[in-house]
């Protein structure tokens, strides 16, 4: 499947950030993302200001849920409320979750399932830590990590699968170019194994991108947008990734 018929995304992950005073940033954001209309633009915002962000126009997901519906669950959310709170997608099994929460790929797969379960896209996180990498382990732990993470009911229309290392998130480090080819190429490989249209869900990138190097990420034909943490938050630096997610050839 060509690179054109898969949705090219740029997903902002504002973490644990993030005040009613930075929605001016999700309103800049948002006008830029209706000049760029081959890109499906989605800020990953702190629940906090999910009611606040209404009139913006743009599309708004959760960075985790609960696998319940609802219940004796102090503190959590479920994909049922951030469904009814106008959120299209929720992020699962983000690295630091499965680091600092212990989540497991059992866990992760039971919150996809309730995110499909409550009609929204599930953004699935994977991707090896620094150890792994360096003992040449990428490859195998991805293979586990997506056989254990997506839910039976997974397709190119319900999943988005972001594959961030996790040595790369916040640190300015970045695999080259050929090694994020080559892991999404394999990656897409494995979808199509496991997942009856896997071929053709996109698969972000996600660590340190920035607008310096957007574009040279995204002419890999493999890569269909970015997950994108730190440089997500000020329009100034996302917008820019935006437009070389636009301006990439399809
Ligand atoms: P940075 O873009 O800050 O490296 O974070 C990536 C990330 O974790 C997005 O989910």
């Amino acid at each position: 499947m060509s690179q054109r018929t898969r949705t090219k995304v740029a997903a902002g992950n504002w973490k644990m950030n993030g005040k009613v005073s930075d929605l001016k940033e999700v309103t800049k954001i948002a006008h830029a993302a209706r000049q760029r209309k081959t890109v499906f633009t989605l800020l990953c915002l702190p629940l906090t200001l999910f009611g606040r962000v209404g009139g913006a126009g743009l599309s708004v997901g959760a960075q985790d849920c609960h696998v319940s519906a609802s219940g004796a669950h102090t503190g959590e959310i479920s994909a049922e409320m951030i469904a009814d709170a106008s959120a299209t997608h929720v992020i699962v099994g983000h690295s630091e979750r499965r680091t600092d929460y212990l989540e497991s790929d059992c866990l992760v797969q039971q919150k996809a399932q309730a995110v499909l379960g409550a009609g929204l896209t599930a953004i699935i996180c994977v991707g090896e830590n620094r150890e792994q990498y360096e003992a040449g382990q990428a490859l195998a732990v991805l293979q586990a990590q997506i056989e254990g993470s997506l839910p039976e009911a997974a397709n190119s229309n319900n999943v988005i699968v972001a594959y961030e290392p996790v040595w790369a998130i916040g640190t300015g480090l970045l695999p080259t170019n050929e090694e994020i080819q080559s892991v999404h190429s394999e990656i897409r490989e494995m979808l199509g194994r496991q997942v009856v249209d896997g071929e053709g869900i996109s698969i972000l990138y996600g660590g340190s991108v920035k607008g310096s190097n957007a574009a040279e990420i995204f002419s890999l034909p493999d890569v269909d947008g970015a997950l994108v943490g730190g440089a997500s938050l000020k329009a100034n630096d996302f917008i820019p990734i935006i437009e070389a997610l636009d301006a990439a050839e399809a």
